[in-house]
Parts: structure tokens; sequence; C-alpha cells
């Protein structure tokens, strides 16, 4: 079912607002400048809305079909669309995965802008409107190679290479495993040009339970570099309270 997108209801502040959710069914982003999506209004388990934001930022969350889905459902989990301006865009293999990993569908939080990859009618296909920051999480090692090189033959690719133009903050999570030259001299290109790389490495000192707490730790760094306040993941050396 088609949804319209609503215009932004984004204010600057402290205060936070919890959100109804929606699920992109996984033919999003099929059409050109729109998306059709089904809707509904569970609130997603272990969310929390709660944490406290002091800044509001402008992000765009590219997602690929790189495995690890969980990262972006957990990265926008977080990200409260009262506080920030939340933009997603998926790319052109990220829905088959998605539907793999995600088989009950990406979950958004009302208020979040969905763009086609299909269409340059987006914000940030121009450098005259880039946002604050773009996190491409996970980041197939296609998308890395195709942003290396410039390539910028749809709307992901295009605001991945303004945001590097710009000198603007580009985060790039890979997940792959092992990886070849050709991915090494893709990461020194990224780095020289500006970007940051976060590959999708858990860590364990402290001590994980679930999937999702694995996840976690790394969706913690992501929002750590995003300059997003959280209290998702314990820091090393937090006294328990
Ligand atoms: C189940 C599944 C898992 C995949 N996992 C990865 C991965 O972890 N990293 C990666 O670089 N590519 C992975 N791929 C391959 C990408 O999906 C493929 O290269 C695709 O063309 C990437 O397109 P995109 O960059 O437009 O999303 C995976 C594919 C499938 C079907």
């Amino acid at each position: 079912m088609p949804i319209s997108i609503p215009g932004p209801a984004i204010s600057a502040g402290t205060h936070t607002v919890k959100q109804p959710t929606r699920l992109i069914a996984m033919t999003s982003c099929a059409t050109a400048g729109k998306c059709s999506v089904s809707c509904h209004t569970d609130a997603p388990s272990g969310f929390s809305g709660e944490s406290p934001h002091s800044v509001s930022v402008r992000l765009l969350v590219a997602i690929t079909g790189a495995s690890g889905s969980l990262y972006a459902q957990r990265l926008l989990d977080q990200l409260d669309p009262a506080v920030h301006e939340v933009h997603v865009m998926l790319s052109q293999y990220a829905p088959q995965v998605l539907a793999t990993e995600l088989p009950e569908g990406l979950r958004l939080r009302d208020g979040v802008h969905q763009h086609s990859h299909r269409s340059m009618n987006v914000p940030f296909a121009s450098g005259s409107n880039p946002p604050d920051a773009m996190v491409v999480i996970p980041c197939s090692m296609g998308t890395l190679g195709r942003i290396a090189h410039g390539l910028s033959s749809d709307s992901l690719l295009r605001c991945a290479d303004v945001m590097l133009k710009e000198r603007r903050k580009l985060l790039l999570v890979p997940r792959e495993t092992p990886i070849s030259l050709i991915h090494v001299k893709n990461f020194e290109l990224l780095l020289q040009a500006g970007a940051q790389i976060l590959p999708a490495n858990p860590s364990y000192y402290t001590r994980p339970q679930t999937v999702q707490d694995v996840a976690d730790t790394v969706v913690s760094r992501v929002l750590d570099h995003l300059g997003v306040a959280h209290n998702l993941v314990a820091r090393w050396q937090d006294e328990p309270e």
C-alpha cells in the first residue's frame, strides 16, 4: 500500500516523544521517486526512545545488501525522528537481504523520511542540500567500491559522493570476510577522501547476551561517531549504578 511521506516534523531540543512504528515491506523503493510500503504500529520489543539528545542532526541512513540488516534496524531504533531529521534509503539489493534477515520487515518510526535510490529527486543529490551525516549500514563491498570510485549512478551513490565532495561526515559500516586487496585499496581511497570506515566488528568485553546485544556493540560506535547520545552499551570502565 503506498503511503505519502509526511513533511518534516522535526524540532530541536531535549524532549523525547515515543513514536509509533511502521514496517517497510521488502518491495519498498521499487518505484522511482515513491516507496510502496505497508504500515503497522506495533512497538518494537526492547525499543527505548528515552535516551537524552541535546543536538538535532539531519541524518541519512543508507542500507545495502551486505549481511547485517540488524545493524541498520538497531540504529534506526535509536534515532528519534522527534529530535533528529532521519532519512532512509535502500540500495538496489538491500530488500532481498533484508527479507532474509528481517522477515518481519524493517521497522521505521513515524516521521522517518524514505527515499528511493532510483530517483535523483532527493535533497541530498545536490551539494546544496547535504545532510549533517550519512551512514551506510551495513555497507556491501559492491557499494563501497562504487562510492570509492565516484560512480554516482543512483541517488545512494550520488549522496555518498556529495558527502565526500562537501567534506561532510560519511560513515561506512562494511561487512565482509575475508577481504581482498581490492577491498583494502578501496578502503584506502575512501579514507584518503575523508570517509570514516567502521567495520561491523562486534566486541565482547561487555559480555553481550543476545544477538541484539552483539549488534549493539557495533551500533553504539556508529552512534558515537554520528554524535548521537545513547546508553546502548556500557562504556569501558563505567561503574555499575
Ligand atoms: C544473503 C546474502 C548475504 C550477503 N552478504 C554480503 C556481505 O556481508 N557483504 C557483501 O559485501 N556482500 C554481501 N552480499 C552480496 C551483495 O548483496 C551483492 O554484492 C549485491 O550486489 C550488493 O548490492 P548493493 O551494494 O546494491 O546492496 C550478500 C548477498 C546475499 C544474498
